[in-house]
């Protein structure tokens, strides 16, 4: 045991080892009422003055006020004011809910503390298990390799950066040592592009800067009316670019872009790669997950034939933040882009080491935290149907919406609805066109600020839309049901007065 002049952040002695105890327990208790009382309490709250001034002007801490104190802040000036994405009636951009058994999970791998960079031990393990058993869900082979990352838009990044790698490679660059410059042949190496449809999630482009390949090195292809990539463009754009001298090396396809869920033709679009000799990277962010349901898996079809493909299980496996999955099918290539090796870690057979550092050597980082154990725990406990059930829930409550604003006559579906996303909008006859956008931006804030719902909004042909994104295992049909009435509402407010 410490002495008192031998400090420690564990509570010394067992009466403060009891006090500790206490007050975790009352952490744990404050987080289950609160989570359980969501339905009761606003879907957002707007951050009040008085938490403003109290976080935004907290002096450095010296001395500590201890870890009641500090937690009495934390409940009066931190819990409450999130998004309120935890929330039932929260549908906005795509943030996924959470769940309390991934939350526990969450605390025990911070308690464990293991860093999974791989070394022998069981939390190792456990992410190789779980990636494999992702593999199988996504229809990726066995050998398939894998890394838990932040969320997809890292994992896509790798991917591109796996794919680069292997495209400078084949053109006889070392591109390990050398990157985009010319190496000890004075050649510099060849000009890369690679294609994604217009609707593809920003990350693409900052991952085509980071990659030094720069923003026009991500060829934006135009989309069909249901927001799906233009084949026939896509088609025309690679002969063109090869005949330029410009060396194609990646498609980018989306199941389940950000903006309205299309699903990008993916069987199509592997025979170009094919035919073409690209990479093909899925982002799958949300709608990979569609996968796991009998029913919807015709939608996603083709992702498994990808090279590489990014998930979140934070999004459509509904677990807490972060939790972003990468497969790869080229093992070795996987691990050629980013394998380093130093004194300070060489590889041995036995103790600590042994087994080497695999996830360190599938992406950046070194240190890693253990988000496969959430993963593990929830998929033991309520098993890969029970993700496959709120999914399907959540694709039918998205046709119930969209059944709703077609049967009202003051609102207007502004996409087909292909998976989970709906955008809409409020849009009597006799009001001015031009008046719509500024109405709809306005019923989008106030349901927010009033606490009702919180969607987000989009731009859909120049439309503004409210825009759902459902992946939320605590909706319910009583809900949306609730969020049409409030927008006809608000509308009707909009147009009327108050009181209308
Ligand atoms: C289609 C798509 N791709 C990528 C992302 C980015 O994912 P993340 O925020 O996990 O990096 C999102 C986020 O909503 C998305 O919808």
């Amino acid at each position: 045991m410490a002495l008192a002049d031998e400090p420690t952040l564990d509570p010394v002695g067992a009466a403060a080892w009891d006090d500790f105890r206490s007050l975790a327990h009352r952490m744990v208790d404050d987080m289950l009422d609160h989570l359980s009382t969501l339905d009761e309490q606003p879907a957002w709250r707007p951050l009040p003055d008085t938490v403003r001034r109290a976080l935004g002007s907290e002096p450095l801490p010296i001395g500590g006020v201890g870890a009641e104190a500090a937690y009495d802040d934390f409940k009066t000036h931190v819990l409450r004011y999130t998004t309120g994405n935890v929330h039932p009636r929260f549908w906005g951009w795509v943030q996924g809910n959470g769940t309390v058994l991934g939350m526990m999970a969450a605390m025990l791998a911070a308690g464990m503390n293991s860093i999974v960079a791989g070394f022998d031990q069981s939390s190792a393990l456990v992410e190789h298990r779980v990636l494999a058993w992702l593999a199988e869900l996504m229809g990726f082979p066995p050998d398939a390799s894998g890394l838990f990352v932040s969320g997809t838009s890292t994992g896509s990044t790798l991917a591109l950066a796996v794919a680069r790698h292997g495209a400078l490679a084949k053109a006889g660059f070392d591109p390990r040592e050398h990157g985009l410059q010319a190496g000890s042949t004075g050649q510099r190496p060849p000009h890369l592009v690679c294609y994604g449809s217009a609707e593809t999630h920003g990350w693409a482009r900052k991952a085509v800067e980071l990659l030094g390949l720069g923003n026009t090195a991500f060829v934006r292809v135009p989309v069909d009316s249901r927001d799906r990539m233009n084949l026939v463009a896509l088609d025309r754009r690679v002969r063109e670019d090869k005949a330029k001298g410009v060396v194609p090396f990646a498609i980018i396809a989306t199941v389940g872009t950000v903006n309205t869920g299309a699903i990008d033709d993916v069987p199509a679009i592997a025979n170009v790669a094919g035919e073409n000799d690209l990479w093909l990277h899925v982002d799958g962010a949300f709608g990979a997950l569609a996968r796991l349901s009998d029913r919807l898996r015709p939608l996603v079809a083709g992702l498994e034939r990808a090279d590489s493909l990014a998930f979140d299980l934070h999004k459509w496996g509904y677990l807490p933040f972060e939790c972003g999955c990468l497969l790869v099918r080229d093992a070795a290539r996987h691990r050629e882009t980013f394998a380093n090796t130093g004194d300070y870690m060489a590889p041995a057979t036995r103790g600590v080491i042994a087994g080497g550092l695999p996830f360190a050597e599938r992406g950046l980082e070194l240190t890693r935290d253990f988000k496969a154990l959430k993963v593990w725990l929830s998929l033991k406990s309520d098993g890969v149907g029970s993700w496959a059930r709120l999914i399907e829930q959540n694709v039918n409550q998205a046709r119930y919406l969209a059944d709703l604003v077609q049967a009202h006559p003051a609102l207007e579906l502004l996409r087909e609805v292909t998976l989970n996303i709906v955008c809409f909008r409020y849009a009597p006859t006799h009001v001015d066109a031009q008046q719509l956008n500024p109405i709809n931006v306005e019923i989008v804030l106030r349901l927010q600020e009033r606490g009702i719902a919180v969607p987000s909004g989009t731009l859909v042909d120049g439309h503004y839309a409210i825009r759902c994104a459902i992946v939320n295992h605590r909706s319910r049909y009583a809900d949306f049901e609730a969020l049409v009435d409030a927008v006809v509402r608000i509308g009707d407010e909009l147009r009327f007065g108050e009181g209308a």
